[in-house]
This record gives C-alpha cells, sequence and structure tokens, in this order.
C-alpha cells in the first residue's frame, strides 16, 4: 500500500459505524472501499449514505474482496469476538469497536489469532489517542503536580430503560460497564496502570444488566481510585488527577475531553483542547493508517496486553456484581 489509500471495510451498518465512516473519509490516505451488512439493502443504503465504493449482504463476501485493506469492526460487543477472528482468519487487519470482547477470555483468542497471522489489530478506545488526555498522563508522569495520590473518573450518560435495547439485554453484551465503564476505567489506568486490588458496587436492571457501577481501586505503592459509569443519568464530571502538589480536572466529560484545568503548586492553567476534525474518530483511524504503513501489528498507544488485562478488571468487577454473560461459560 505504499503510497496509495488504505482502502477500508465497514463491517456492521449500524450507528457508530456511520459516525466512524464519515471520519474515515475525511482522513487523507484513506478511503472507504466497502460496507458489509447482514442485510444487502440496508447495506447499499449505507454505501449511498456515506459514498461508499462496494456494498455486501454478508460479511464474509466483504472479506473476501481481496482490495479491503482493514476491517473495521463495528458490531455490538457480543459480536467482536466473532467477528474479528472471522476477518483474521480472512487474513485482514482489524479495528475492533469497544468494548474489544465481552470477557478477557475472548479477548485473548482474538489476539492470539493476530499475533499468529501477524496481522495488525487494535481496540479503538479512541479517548486514548485523545491529545488532552495524553497531555494529562504526560503531565502526571513529568512530576509536576507532585506524586499522584489518587485519580478519579466518570462517564455517565440516560439510555432509557428498555429491555429489548442492547444496553440491557446481557445477551448483547448489556451493562454500563461495557459500554461507558471502559472509559473510566481506560483512563485510571492510563495514569496508574494495574490495580492491586478492586472492589466494585452497583445497581442491576431487572434483566440482570449492570446499570450504575462503581468502583474502587487500590495500588500498594499508595494510591488509589475511584471509578464511577451510569446508564441511569448523565453526569458533568470527567476526572481528577490528585497529587501531593497540585491536581488535573479532566473537563467536561471523559471520552471526549474539552479542557484540562492544572494546578501545579500556586500556578493555574487552563489547556484548551486542539480542535479535532470530524466526529473526533479521525485520530484513530490516523493511527491505524500510520501502523499499516510501518508494517506494525500493534498500536503502542493501544497495546493489546492492556486491552486484555483491562478486561481481566472488567471480568473481575462484573464477577463481583453477579452480571454473567452467556459467553461467559464458554
Ligand atoms: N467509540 C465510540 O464512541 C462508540 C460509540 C457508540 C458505540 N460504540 C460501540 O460500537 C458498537 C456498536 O454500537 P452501535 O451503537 O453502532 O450499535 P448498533 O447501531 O446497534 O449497530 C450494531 C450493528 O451490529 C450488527 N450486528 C451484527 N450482529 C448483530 C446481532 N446479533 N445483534 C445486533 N447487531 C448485530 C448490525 O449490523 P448489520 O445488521 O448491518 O449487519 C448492527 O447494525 C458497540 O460495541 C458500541 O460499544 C462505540
Amino acid at each position: 500500500m505504499d503510497g496509495r489509500a488504505i482502502r477500508w471495510g465497514v463491517l456492521g451498518a449500524g450507528g457508530i459505524a456511520g459516525t466512524v465512516a464519515v471520519d474515515i473519509a475525511a482522513t487523507p490516505g484513506n478511503v472507504l472501499h466497502a460496507v458489509a451488512s447482514r442485510d444487502a439493502d440496508r447495506a447499499a443504503a449505507f454505501a449511498a449514505a456515506y459514498d461508499v465504493r462496494c456494498s455486501y449482504g454478508s460479511y464474509t463476501d466483504m472479506l473476501a474482496d481481496a482490495d479491503v485493506d482493514v476491517v473495521y469492526i463495528a458490531t455490538t460487543h457480543a459480536q467482536h469476538h466473532e467477528h474479528a477472528l472471522l476477518a483474521l482468519r480472512s487474513g485482514k487487519p482489524v479495528l475492533v469497536e469497544k468494548a474489544f470482547t465481552l470477557n478477557a477470555r475472548q479477548a485473548r483468542e482474538v489476539v492470539a489469532e493476530a499475533r499468529a497471522r501477524e496481522l495488525f489489530c487494535m481496540e479503538a478506545m479512541w479517548t486514548r489517542l485523545n491529545p488532552l488526555i495524553r497531555q494529562a498522563v504526560a503531565i502526571a508522569a513529568s512530576g509536576e503536580i507532585g506524586d499522584v495520590l489518587g485519580v478519579r473518573t466518570d462517564l455517565s450518560k440516560l439510555f432509557p430503560y428498555d429491555p429489548a435495547h442492547r444496553l440491557y439485554d446481557l445477551a448483547a453484551g448489556g451493562g454500563a460497564l461495557l459500554d461507558l465503564g471502559v472509559y473510566p476505567v481506560t483512563v485510571a489506568w492510563m495514569f496508574l496502570g494495574r490495580p492491586d486490588a478492586v472492589q466494585a458496587l452497583g445497581t442491576l436492571a431487572p434483566t440482570g444488566a449492570d446499570v450504575t457501577v462503581s468502583q474502587q481501586w487500590h495500588y500498594d505503592r499508595g494510591p488509589v481510585a475511584q471509578l464511577y459509569c451510569s446508564a441511569a443519568g448523565p453526569s458533568p464530571f470527567g476526572g481528577l488527577i490528585n497529587g501531593s502538589d497540585g491536581w488535573i480536572s479532566i473537563e467536561p466529560r471523559l471520552h471526549r475531553p474539552q479542557q484540562l484545568v492544572v494546578q501545579r503548586g500556586t500556578q493555574h492553567e487552563v489547556i484548551e483542547a486542539p480542535p479535532v476534525s470530524g466526529n473526533g474518530y479521525t485520530l484513530e483511524v490516523e493511527e491505524v493508517e500510520r501502523c499499516l504503513r510501518e508494517g506494525r501489528t500493534e498500536s503502542e498507544h493501544i497495546p493489546l496486553d492492556e486491552t486484555v488485562a483491562i478486561l481481566d478488571v472488567l471480568d473481575e468487577v462484573r464477577r463481583q456484581l453477579g452480571v454473567h454473560y452467556p459467553a461467559d461459560e464458554e
């Protein structure tokens, strides 16, 4: 693919697929080559709406298209494992929507397949590429706010209760934790790494899916973290990093913050977000493109071992909450 555009195949023609498709088209060096849906009419409508060259009424047909350079897995969480494996076994590199898989076992299988085939694989955890989040991590790591004592993170949004909606349906990988909680968990991890102890409390919907989840993490070296997510109502809070000589506030929401407020001793600074093009996903499109052009099978900014390790923690949180997916038994 020296010099020529990266040709994307979008697998699943749902909501986020359209949002990210706009950003693929808006990122120089990338083109929307194909889209696949279980429904040929939906694929054709998506192709017409987003100016995609080819549409397929089956995922396997698109994966057989030799002109697809990379596949964006945009199906629901419960399908990521099956569809990522399907794409990798067809020889295609993959960008897999969050949550990467339902549990760590599934994630290990996908990562092992990608590594065995030496194919690129990345979780579409776009917040890890966000310049403000990366700047906040760099400031904390530099010692400018002193020793990091604690991290508080939150991502919440109202999903009105509907037992048929994927967020409340355990068979579809329902629950606030895998939909929203992956952000507070990932961002806290970026500052502090793997916790030594995890405690979780939460509220479950009548379907058994978690609706509000509160976590406490502890690190033997000292710091603590408090993480919150809820699908029962919105929250303006993003994140707060407390240091022994200051703090960093990530505002107003965690997945796509607008500013950092940094207190270094007596110095107060507000850092505004740099302009981001499109819907905010161009950074992950650029990252996939960079890795493919450099022949990388993994992004150092979204390491696969961390994707798996984070799912290990989410498995433990679900165990404590009593949230079980049918796939956990496989
Ligand atoms: N990064 C972000 O900011 C962000 C934002 C929203 C969602 N997401 C993630 O993106 C994924 C999709 O979310 P979405 O909101 O786009 O969902 P959605 O609108 O329901 O679309 C999901 C698509 O998955 C496909 N699919 C394949 N098998 C399915 C099955 N058995 N049941 C249901 N759908 C199936 C369907 O595509 P076809 O029928 O066309 O084949 C469906 O349109 C989720 O994992 C979610 O966490 C990420």
